[in-house]
């Protein structure tokens, strides 16, 4: 078992004697610290995390731009703009909170459906590097502001590939029938007409294909097309944004492509694109991998066959198994030996759907007051939290060595209502 948790937990979450570690710290003590639930980052490894990214896409000018939507917890975003990379924003909310976590204009690239009005306005103010376009109103939006403030404003346009990828049904965003994206048709349509643009310039193309991918040859394939694309328009850009979207494993079984392949075999072809340089977004791969949640068991219900282990971390804490069937490692903080037997292991939620896991394997003595945790929980966890059932969102901790910083308070109960007003 311990060997094969390494996969995902890369030593920097581990067993030290029977008690499970963040890095040099007891997640027992954070437990009865902080209570539970509590999401726990490591900061080394979301540091190394940055680290193997950026040195696969070493081979040609890139601008990382981090997914803010994965984690956008201001002190992640600030270890993040430290180690040297920009962000990708999809609303004001997220831009405002990059902006307070210190990231330059320069490296902000703002991405989205159903940018409001306003949301452009706000980003061009603030001077962002460029739009990634899914509309043409978008861009008299740009013409607009770049007018009003002065500024030859960049963008790309999104384009929808009608590409399949290996994922969850809910993760694809690049075939035809998603809202992302325009058709080849409309993007032909936006060169012949940019040269009427005065505040606005056509820089280059972005797609993002979906996300949890594990091979590379998705994003060759988008990449034949988009340059088949640019043979039929004879419009050459300066830049490709290739999205995110790269995957991580979830259990010790999961194969994913190492992302030293991805970054060299896309690095390859764009070689032969004449760009100056790519954009890539990834949001999961820099943060999936090193958060962890940390529950405590209620109860222990048996019903027939059943084994039901009742924690107090439900989906509004974590979504993601109830919304895409996901599986996510599950171990408990003690390491007991003997007999292990299969559970789900369920939330307080007033949901059928609320569980974190089915069928997994948990020691059968496991009981009232122990410690589990749930791996991978970085990305798209705590940011897709809700309270839900009037709870409380947990507190998220960061674990450097040996010191552990709490990097957002539990939420107290008045914060549930206090934009309510009552008659
Ligand atoms: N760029 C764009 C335009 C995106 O829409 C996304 C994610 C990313 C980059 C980052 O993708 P990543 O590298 O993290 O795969 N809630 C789902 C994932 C939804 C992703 C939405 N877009 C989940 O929990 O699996």
């Amino acid at each position: 078992m311990e060997k094969k948790i390494e996969i995902i937990f890369d030593k920097f979450f581990e067993y030290k004697g029977n008690k499970f570690f963040a890095e040099g710290v007891d997640i027992g003590k954070l437990a009865e610290k902080y209570k539970t639930p509590l999401y726990i980052y490591s900061l080394n490894y979301l540091t190394k995390k940055i680290n193997d990214f950026k040195g696969a896409f070493s081979s040609f000018p890139s601008l990382i731009c981090y997914s803010v939507k994965a984690n956008s917890n201001l002190s992640i975003l600030k270890s993040i703009k430290t180690n040297g990379l920009g962000v990708d924003v999809v609303s004001e909310g997220e831009l405002r909170r990059a902006i307070i976590a210190g990231f330059g204009g320069d490296k902000i690239v703002f991405a989205g459906v159903g940018k409001t009005e306003e949301e452009i306005e706000f980003a061009i103010k603030n001077k962002i590097y460029c739009f990634n376009v899914e509309n043409e109103k978008e861009i008299e939006f740009i013409e607009k502001y770049g007018k009003k403030y002065k500024r030859n404003v960049l963008y790309n346009i999104r384009l929808n590939l009608d590409l399949d990828i290996e994922t969850h049904h809910y993760l694809k965003t690049s075939k035809n029938e998603t809202k992302f994206g325009l058709d080849f048709e409309t993007g032909k349509k936006i060169i012949k007409k940019q040269k009427e643009n005065k505040y606005s310039k056509l820089i280059g193309f972005h797609f993002h294909l979906g996300s949890q991918i594990k091979s590379s040859s998705f994003y060759i394939k988008a990449l034949e097309k988009i340059s088949q694309f640019i043979k039929e328009t004879k419009f050459y850009p300066e830049v490709i944004d290739i999205g995110g979207g790269f995957g991580i494993p979830y259990s010790p079984e999961d194969k994913v492509e190492p992302i030293k392949n991805f970054g060299e075999k896309i690095c390859e072809y764009v070689q032969n694109m004449k760009v100056k340089k790519i954009i890539v977004e990834p949001g999961r791969f820099i943060v999936g991998n090193t958060g962890i949640l940390l529950t405590k068991v209620l109860y222990v219900k048996k019903r027939g066959q059943k084994t039901f282990v009742i924690v107090d971390a439900g989906m509004n804490d974590l979504i993601r198994p109830s919304l895409y069937n996901s599986s996510h490692i599950i171990v408990p903080y003690t390491k007991k030996q003997g007999k292990e037997v299969k559970v789900d292991v369920v939330g307080p939620i007033c949901e059928s759907g609320d569980f974190l896991g089915k069928d997994i394997l948990l020691p059968e003595s496991i009981s009232a007051g122990d410690y589990i945790i749930i791996g991978s929980c970085g990305a798209y966890g705590f940011s897709m939290s809700s309270n839900y059932n009037s709870r409380r969102r947990p507190a998220e901790i960061i674990v450097d060595g040996e010191k552990e910083i709490l990097i957002r308070e539990r939420e107290k109960f008045p914060d549930l209502w206090h934009n309510e007003l009552c008659l």
